[in-house]
């Protein structure tokens, strides 16, 4: 049976984490993987996830079933939190997904069944697991510009224009926020010209929402997903909790589809459903209930948007710290980039050789295209991390 089958590569992110785990070297720094950390470098379960927690375990009464689509407070919360009231509800489906990924794939697949082998364009560069997913779902992806290197923002004229030939067949993924793995993104006045230039061509948008919240705050996050809401028919939208939650390894994610009418809704919802069922049957519940449990507390989201804008807070601080000590050290402002980039990510534009040569040689850890998860930057230790980045890439 296996004659047929080669050696799959993983993907390199998780591919750095294990070279990372076994470095032996205490001066290692871990710009790798997109999880968030503190300042001793540990990734946090967050109060309000422990008082949720805590509370589930007290109330629990039964582990039966819950459901073919999940979580339905979970996915009612998630829909408040992303699109307010941006949209008529009687047009909204949602399912639970097991975690963004899964989110992602169950619209996908049912993206698939609408239109096989559609082409879906990805922005150049994006993270690095959305081609092989369309692939796998069968869809043909194809990219539109997005990233300038020179200036380290995105080129937006030439995304525009490629968005402006598309057409009703064609299905383009964005990140709502906090683009992965660039770190640039778009203005508000940006969102509007995308959001109109879908209205004009017809081409279906496709949401990644992985960092609501990490970038310039939940309101200001989730800009692009309303304003796209309330100017295209249809639409949808791969939320994860993964990152804003602190819930990776739970897998909490929500599939939002919005259609053209309550009819329409109900087709897609029950599309849905059947991609589930014939998938993995139902999701996990553990995560989603947590991020209930939170949503529908005042207190607990209290808690949880003060704690969730410190971590935002101090990925801002980090980002302007390293770009500062660059810039000390150098005299030179090629690095203010990263202080302007948002979210979790930004990509410094560096030669694969430069990459190796500081996983080697300093045992500083970033993915092989040069994207740094900036809350891995060790904030007692920004100007070593500035000394290597300029030494390596003198070199
Ligand atoms: C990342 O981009 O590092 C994260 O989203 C983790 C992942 O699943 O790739």
């Amino acid at each position: 049976m296996f004659e047929t089958l080669h050696k799959a590569t993983l993907d390199k992110i998780f591919v750095l984490m294990a070279e990372y785990a076994a470095d032996p070297r205490s001066e290692k720094i871990d710009l790798g993987v997109g999880v968030y950390k503190d300042e001793t470098g540990n990734t946090p379960i967050m109060s309000a996830v422990r008082k949720a927690e805590a509370r589930i375990h007290e109330n629990a009464r039964t582990k039966t079933y819950v459901g073919v689509s999940g979580n339905r407070g979970f996915c009612n919360a998630i829909v408040d939190l992303v699109l307010a009231d941006s949209v008529d509800r009687s047009r909204v489906r949602t399912a639970q997904g097991p975690g963004g990924t899964g989110a992602l794939w169950i619209l996908i697949q049912l993206l698939n069944r609408a239109k096989p082998g559609a082409r879906v364009m990805i922005s150049d560069p994006s993270w690095p697991n959305h081609w092989p997913m369309m692939e796998l779902a069968g869809l043909t992806p194809e990219h539109y510009p997005y990233f300038d290197p020179k200036t380290r923002a995105v080129d937006f004229d030439a995304m525009l224009a490629t968005l402006d030939t598309l057409g009703p067949d064609d299905i383009v993924l964005l990140h709502a926020c906090c683009h992965n793995p660039t770190g640039a993104n778009l203005t508000e006045a940006q969102w509007d010209q995308v959001a109109a230039s879908l209205a004009r061509t017809g081409a279906f948008p496709l949401l990644d929402l992985a960092y609501l919240g990490f970038g310039d705050g939940l309101e200001a996050d989730a800009y692009a997903a309303r304003k796209l809401a309330s100017s295209v028919p249809e639409m949808m939208i791969a939320f994860s909790g993964s990152k804003n939650f602190g819930l990776y390894r739970e897998r909490a994610g929500c599939a939002i589809a919005i259609a053209r009418d309550e009819a329409g809704a109900d087709i897609v919802g029950s599309q849905m459903s059947n991609v589930i069922r014939a998938s993995f049957s139902q999701p996990p519940d553990h995560g989603a209930e947590i991020i209930r449990v939170i949503l529908e507390d005042p207190a607990l989201r209290a808690e949880w948007e003060a704690e969730l804008a410190q971590m935002r807070e101090r990925m801002k601080r980090l980002r302007v710290k390293l770009a500062e000590a660059i810039r000390k050290q150098s005299n030179a402002t090629d690095y203010d980039f990263i202080a302007e980039h948002s979210g979790m990510f930004s990509l410094l534009g560096l030669e694969r050789d430069v990459v190796e040569r500081l996983k080697t040689e300093d045992g500083v850890y970033m993915i092989n295209d040069s994207r740094i998860n900036v809350a891995g930057i060790p904030e007692d230790r920004v100007d070593a991390l500035a000394s290597h980045l300029l030494a390596a890439t003198r070199q």
